[in-house]
């Protein structure tokens, strides 16, 4: 009896000894002003695909700027330990320091793993067996087979040329479309895209396969509510079921036929890859659409893209043109408004900081917008700035890495290895449309001013000069 109470005393007093060791949490004023302040806009706007109504009533409010000074006021109260907020059910902590970010992001999968429940419940509802919502070990077969079919950090993708012929086909017909039409829109922009990412993902025979992409959409809407929807299962087999046959089709030229090709350890589900490859070309429409509003607002800047290669070729045995200036500015398009603002991890184990541990199962939120539009430490943090992506020779680093963290892919082993592929299309995409020159109908964006922390990708409208 004696023993038993001994030993439940010890249990007690070990668990308060690591109570007092733990990162202290912030006030409930403060957990209050992170939570209404940023995790709030950013769900509501819709993490994996975006609300255009609340996507509008961001940019009318500004919303990120505010976001970001929310962060920072709260690094000037509480030093440079992770934030740490603890809510009912469930902690987590916001790093605002750079090393801190490095660490974390350099940590992938363990301790810190991408497989967060947040992003479980939101990734299952259209792929339960991607790679970034899978175990460690999953992951060791999955990622390989990724950076292998996308050909992670190589300079051009090895299949660049049909890729980039495919997307200036699609954006010919699209500059005419607008000419024709009187604008270019996000609605012409975004249709042109699709038509693109289904050819150059699934082959041509998918050109005009809107059902897959709308069932994808379909599932997307409820991965935004995360594990609170439940799971459409008669529309994810039908969708994993279309992209399975459109593999085994492999049509040349195609990531498709990659997959096919691509040897794969047991457990990889290769075709299980590919919805988050389509899921994530619509981020990479996002940023072009806000790319050409950059373009549109800095002459200086169109004018280099315009003078750095010539236009795309449609002919897919052409060679393909490195773009550093124009893939610079997608890359400022990410940075100064990252279409994942939080990059999620989940503590597999105890970790230390410098005020104190956090226990295993805490959430770590990398809030990119801090980072990238911090004034006291980026002198460009609120201008187009190109610049930061190149070296001195003017030439892009194809890692991506730069000294500060900005991070719009990620990085470390988690880090997106379908950058290269997101820079090349999106930059030939811009490069077709950058023959013509096109104004904005409501200048939105001025060099002049300081750009603003929010910008609706949605309200594209360029009138042809
Ligand atoms: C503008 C477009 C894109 C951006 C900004 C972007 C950014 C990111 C980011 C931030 C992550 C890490 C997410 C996390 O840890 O939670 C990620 C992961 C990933 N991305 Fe992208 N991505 C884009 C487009 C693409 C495309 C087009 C593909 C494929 C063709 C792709 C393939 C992947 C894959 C497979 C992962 C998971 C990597 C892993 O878990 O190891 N992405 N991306």
């Amino acid at each position: 009896m004696v023993e038993v109470l001994d030993r439940l005393l010890a249990t007690r007093s070990a668990a308060r000894a690591a109570r007092r060791r733990r990162v202290p949490a912030v006030s409930a004023l403060d957990a209050g002003r992170l939570v209404l302040g940023v995790l709030v806009p950013v769900a509501a706007r819709g993490a994996i695909v975006r609300r255009p109504r609340l996507e509008a009533a961001a940019a009318r409010l500004d919303l990120d700027a505010r976001a970001v000074r929310t962060v920072t006021r709260l690094r000037e109260r509480h030093g440079p330990d992770p934030v740490h907020l603890r809510l009912p059910g469930r902690s987590f902590v916001v790093p605002v320091e750079p090393g801190d970010v490095r660490r974390v992001l350099d940590g992938a999968p363990e301790p810190f793993s991408p497989a967060s429940p947040e992003k479980r419940g939101a990734l299952a509802h259209f792929q339960p067996r991607g790679v970034l919502i899978s175990s460690p070990r999953n992951r060791r077969e999955r990622r390989p087979f990724n950076e292998s079919v996308l050909d992670a950090g190589q300079p051009l993708h090895h299949l660049a040329g049909p890729f980039a012929a495919v997307v200036a086909q699609e954006a010919e017909q699209l500059a005419e479309q607008a000419r024709a039409e009187g604008a270019l829109s996000w609605s012409l922009l975004s249709r042109a895209w699709w038509r693109s990412v289904r050819r150059v993902t699934l082959g041509e025979a998918a050109r005009d396969d809107e059902q897959v992409t709308d069932d994808l959409l379909a599932l997307r809407r409820r991965a935004n509510w995360s594990g609170l929807a439940p799971v459409d299962h008669r529309r994810r087999e039908r969708f994993l079921g279309r992209v399975g046959e459109y593999v085994d089709a492999a049509e040349p030229g195609s990531l498709a036929s990659l997959v096919a090709g691509t040897p794969a350890r047991p457990g990889v589900a290769p075709h299980e890859q590919v919805p988050q490859w389509l899921f994530a070309f619509d981020a990479a429409a996002w940023a072009s659409s806000r790319a050409l509003d950059l373009l549109a607002a800095h002459p200086d800047a169109a004018r280099r893209v315009r003078e750095e290669a010539p236009a795309p070729s449609t002919d897919p045995a052409a060679p393909v043109a490195r773009r550093p200036v124009l893939r610079s500015v997608v890359l400022e398009s990410l940075r100064l408004w990252p279409t994942t603002p939080a990059v999620l991890r989940q503590t597999t184990a105890t970790t230390a900081w410098r005020t104190g541990e956090l226990p295993e199962r805490t959430g770590v939120l990398v809030f990119a917008p801090f980072f990238h539009r911090d004034p006291s430490r980026l002198a460009q943090a609120h201008r187009l700035a190109p610049e930061l992506w190149l070296d001195a020779d003017g030439q892009e680093d194809p890692s991506g890495a730069t000294d500060w963290p900005l991070v719009p892919f990620s990085a470390g082993p988690g880090m997106c290895p379908g950058r290269g592929v997101v820079l090349l299309t999106t930059s030939t995409l811009l490069a077709s449309l950058a023959q013509g020159e096109w104004r904005p109908e409501r200048p939105r964006l001025s060099a002049e001013r300081p750009l603003p922390g929010s910008l609706d990708p949605f309200a594209l409208r360029l009138l042809p000069a």
